[in-house]
């Protein structure tokens, strides 16, 4: 039987969501790769073992998250039931609804007929009565924001999720957003936005926007899907997600390479992976709440988490990141 370990709580920070009591783990782990159907059921059980272990208590999935779509809820289920019910009220899950999950006009975007449907199926998935976030995955132009964002609230209201979240909304939706569910009185708790090294549209609105609003900011892809780390320096390893050719493609391995080589270089000079380097740049930043990992193995989850012991960037690295990223 699982024995989550006892100092797991020592050395992990835990950072507001905005302005709002919740905290998350500096480091948090997503489900969107290698917990689904197609993949081993005892290594993601034994990453989910290991990241709350090492302080990881915010585990991030979607309805379609697999593949199959629904398969990393029903494995997230299977683990929790097995191992981790017990320390439910320890646990921050979150779940998502707006992109494809079943076919028909009610399977995608931000209507009230397919969030709340959807939001039933993966409590469903998961055996959970209520999840903490549950978000609104992408913004949908043909939906007046009024009716997704009432979903949200309904949502809570219902006592289904405790907490709203958005994700991949531009700034100005972010804050039409904020002031809907403001009026809701279901405040938004955090935004989920793609930001890396290599993507950094956050940077220009979005950022100051969220704190305006109060709201928490959990970047996703902080590694850009795998490059930002030692994994295809030499190549392309055949069990890779670049190997798979569906959401990382080589050409843009092959494209970052010479950027890649350069800020490894650089990772090594301050004494760190480039993995651990990409994060600490991330979280250099006092409004962002965590960083979202992904991950394939237990090794990958420990290299990142040890990103938190060197968190500082002196003027100069900072200056030689910005050049190699020109
Ligand atoms: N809201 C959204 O629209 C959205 C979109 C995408 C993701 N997300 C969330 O964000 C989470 C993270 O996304 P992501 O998986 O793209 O994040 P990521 O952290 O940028 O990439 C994770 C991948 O990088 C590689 N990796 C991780 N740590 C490593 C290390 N220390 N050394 C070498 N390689 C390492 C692994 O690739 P290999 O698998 O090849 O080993 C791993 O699968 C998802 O699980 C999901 O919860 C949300």
């Amino acid at each position: 039987m699982y024995q989550p370990c006892e100092k797991r709580y020592q050395s992990m920070p835990y950072n507001r969501c905005g302005k709002w009591g919740l905290k998350l783990p500096a480091v948090s782990l997503g489900l969107w790769h290698n917990f689904g159907g197609a993949d081993i059921f005892e290594n993601g059980r034994a990453m989910l073992h290991r990241a709350f272990d090492l302080g990881i208590t915010h585990f991030d999935l979607a309805n379609n998250y697999g593949p199959p779509p629904g398969s990393a809820e029903e494995n997230f289920g299977k683990i929790l039931k097995q191992d981790l019910l017990p320390y439910r009220d320890e646990l921050v899950i979150s779940t998502k609804a707006g992109y494809l999950m079943w076919s028909g006009p009610y399977g995608e975007w931000g209507s009230r007929k397919y969030v709340l449907a959807s939001l039933d199926q993966s409590l469903k998935r998961m055996g959970l009565d209520y999840v903490d976030i549950f978000y609104s995955h992408r913004p949908d132009p043909d939906t007046p924001l009024e009716e997704t964002m009432m979903a949200l609230n309904q949502a809570v209201r219902s006592g289904k999720a405790l907490y709203a979240g958005i994700s991949n909304y531009p700034p100005d939706m972010t804050r039409e957003a904020s002031r809907i569910l403001k009026e809701l009185g279901t405040p938004c708790l955090i935004h989920q936005p793609k930001y890396s090294m290599f993507v950094r549209w956050v940077e220009e609105e979005l950022l100051d926007v969220l704190e305006a609003e109060g709201i928490g900011c959990i970047p996703f892809s902080p590694l850009a899907q795998g490059l930002l780390t030692d994994r295809y320096l030499g190549g392309i390893p055949h069990d890779s997600r670049a190997a798979r050719e569906v959401f990382l493609k080589p050409e843009q391995v092959q494209s970052a390479s010479g950027k890649v080589k350069r800020l490894n270089e650089l990772a090594q000079q301050r004494g760190q992976s480039l993995a651990q380097m990409a994060l600490a740049w991330v979280l250099k930043d006092k409004r962002i709440t965590s960083v979202l990992i992904g991950a394939s193995s237990v090794k990958q989850i420990e290299d990142n988490v040890a990103s938190l012991q060197k968190l500082h960037f002196t003027e100069q690295e900072l200056q030689a990141i910005e050049d190699i990223l020109q």
